[in-house]
């Protein structure tokens, strides 16, 4: 038998225990408000297949040779562009093109994080992100939610803390929109204070924001990044959930001695992300067929999300502590039941009725959140909704042991 001799971070990686769940709830006739997944009944075929023709056509060459690491310049100007036309006014030097989002959060801990290094993340944050961090070792520093996002008054707690033990966080990380899994926005004010802190302790911010193109409902708020005048913030953008994840593309926006080293880590990882890819992006965005895909994304969540609300508001039992969040985009909810339950246990029950979810404690990083659970609303049917809502209730309120209606 071979003894392979793994290095101490691969000793560190271990199976999401949530990802492992989710396979056990993958039945063809389970209702499942388990995944991250985009509706794919909208996903633009015809016009994804045309666009690859004229990457084809127009740069075959240039589409089908190594790019630069930076990204392809005509892909980073349609990205710019793109930007600019949700309010938020970008250089292509300080932007990096990603083959995801996903490898943004392993780049970023590539450079920052040596073991043990304090970092800072929201309570509950993207599993993503623990897996990514986790696997650097990073010593996780977490921050209660509200319903406006992180809690200042404890975030400049705890950095005080750090500080005063000469151990000062490495980055804050946020997910200021729709955040994954709680579906809940920092409201202005609170950004505000963010930014604050982060020049009063000189800190630095990674700023995820897969989501904040599909807001549905209620006023555009300014990225931490636009707000931020002391360039002390790094953007992370992805194709995934405003267009397709299939395409496995991204872009940070930052500092430029952090684009720089993640470029060098970049290099180390994949070289460069696929030219064919980008190019066929690229046209998507310059033809508005990225734009027009958003339109039709936030039109068909604001309505599933309100079918999951009104379900929740008939079908959930009615009791002070169980509580939902009200997204105003994205893809999910956040649902918190009573301390007597446990949604992992809960989980068999689930699976019995044919209805899945994702347990709430994979997204703390120190397995609390045993009462919580992330719905997703954007995969399911509405008529799924409204039945997969109907068997939680009825789950929960056996847990609750009142009597069935
Ligand atoms: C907050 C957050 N960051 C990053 C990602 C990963 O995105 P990508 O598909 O670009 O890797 C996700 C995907 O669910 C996410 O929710």
């Amino acid at each position: 038998m071979v003894n392979f001799s793994f290095s101490s971070l691969a000793g560190r990686l271990k199976r999401s225990e949530i990802r492992e769940l989710l396979k056990l709830t993958r039945h063809p006739e389970t209702i499942s408000f388990g995944g991250g997944l985009p509706d794919p009944a909208i996903f633009p075929y015809d016009v994804v297949k045309a666009a690859s023709v004229k990457a084809i056509d127009e740069c075959g060459r240039l589409a089908l040779q190594y790019s630069p690491t930076e990204g392809e310049p005509f892909l980073k100007e349609q990205l710019r562009d793109f930007m600019g036309r949700q309010g938020v006014n970008v250089n292509t030097e300080d932007m990096l093109v990603v083959s995801s989002s996903q490898q943004s959060l392993d780049l970023i801990s590539k450079v920052f994080i040596d073991p043990r290094d304090p970092i800072i993340v929201e309570k509950p944050t993207y599993v993503g992100a623990i897996q990514a961090f986790r696997a650097f070792d990073a010593d996780f520093q977490g921050i209660e939610l509200d319903q406006d996002g992180i809690d200042t008054e404890q975030l400049e707690r705890v950095v005080i803390r750090l500080i005063d033990s000469d151990r000062k966080p490495k980055f804050v990380y946020l997910i200021p929109e729709f955040q994954n899994p709680s579906g809940i926005t920092l409201s202005f004010e609170r950004r505000k204070k963010v930014l604050e802190i982060a020049n009063k302790y000189d800190l630095f911010i990674v700023e995820d924001s897969p989501y904040a193109e599909l807001r549905y409902r209620g006023e555009r708020i300014p990225p931490l990044y636009a707000m931020d005048t002391e360039g002390r913030v790094l953007l992370m953008k992805t194709f995934s959930k405003i267009f397709c994840p299939g395409f496995r593309l991204g872009w940070v926006l930052g500092p430029k001695p952090v684009i720089e080293k993640m470029v060098i880590a970049k290099q180390g990882t994949d070289l460069c992300t696929a030219a064919f890819v980008s190019m066929v992006a690229a046209f998507l965005l310059k033809d508005g067929h990225v734009d027009r895909q958003i339109e039709i994304s936030k039109h068909l969540y604001r309505r599933k999300a309100a079918v999951m609300l009104d379900a929740l508001d008939t079908l959930m039992p009615k009791e002070d502590d169980i509580w939902w969040s009200k997204p105003d985009g994205g893809m999910f909810l956040w649902l918190r039941l009573p301390e007597c339950i446990d949604t992992l246990e809960m989980l068999n029950d689930a699976i019995g009725l044919k209805v899945a979810y994702v347990v709430g404690s994979g997204f703390f990083f120190d397995g609390s959140g045993a009462n919580t659970m992330r719905l997703n609303y954007s995969y399911p049917s509405e008529d799924q909704i409204v039945k997969g809502i109907g068997r939680l209730g009825r789950i929960v309120r056996k847990r609750l042991r009142v009597s069935v209606m």
